[in-house]
């Protein structure tokens, strides 16, 4: 039984994972609604995608902040205020704090453009490319104070074709970054998502149980 999750969406950019999203609401793939989005930067195409689905939106910039404590105190606020359940960053570009992750434990989530724990941080697909993987892709994780080292919910590999380049490899990447994010919202969604915290200074774990 799917119950309505209330998401807060961080975007830093073009925002094409928060529009996976709201299209998969809109085609009622989704039982969820997007309740806030917020951009650490003013005039991004994310924010644009927002207002053409009348989500709401607000811009927390890193700058009007002394430091990453106050900034995330301010994203806690505004996600709390806005009735938000689970935080997503689709593309999001800033480092969080435990501030955030104490407000929203184990429902913070996050895409990146790689098979992790190969080539975390930034430009993912180019690492790929460059260091010559033969398979690379995508994985969604629960956000921990690491770069991209919390524990992973599910993956999937795309292929690095012979003629690629970092362009059409990023193209390819994307495409499955929208349906992972999505099936594993749904998941979520339908209470699927099991997580078991480590012990002994083992990691947590998490995996989306089958259907
Ligand atoms: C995506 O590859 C995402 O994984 C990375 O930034 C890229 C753009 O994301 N973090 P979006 O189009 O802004 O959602």
């Amino acid at each position: 039984m799917s119950r309505n999750v209330n998401l807060g969406v961080l975007v830093s950019g073009a925002g094409t994972n928060l529009q996976a999203i709201l299209d998969a609401i809109s085609e009622r793939k989704l039982a969820a609604s997007v309740r806030l989005v917020v951009s650490n930067k003013p005039g991004v195409l994310a924010l644009e995608r927002a207002h053409e689905a009348r989500v709401p939106t607000k811009v927390v910039s890193h700058r009007d902040y002394a430091d990453r404590e106050a900034f995330d105190g301010a994203l806690v606020e505004a996600l709390v205020g806005a009735g938000v359940d689970w935080v997503v960053l689709a593309g999001f570009m800033r480092l969080l704090t435990g501030k955030l992750l104490r407000a929203f434990p184990n429902r913070v989530l996050n895409i990146h453009p790689s098979l992790l724990p190969a080539f975390p941080g930034v430009d993912a697909q180019r690492q790929a490319f460059d260091y010559g993987a033969k398979v690379t892709g995508c994985t969604v994780h629960l956000v921990d104070e690491g770069t991209d080292t919390g524990p992973i919910v599910a993956q999937r590999a795309v292929p690095v074709l012979v003629d690629d380049d970092v362009e059409s490899l990023t193209a390819r990447i994307l495409v499955e970054e929208h349906r992972l994010l999505v099936e594993v919202l749904a998941a979520i969604a339908e209470g699927r998502l099991d997580v078991t915290p480590g012990i002994d200074g083992k990691r947590t774990r998490a995996h989306l149980r089958r259907a």
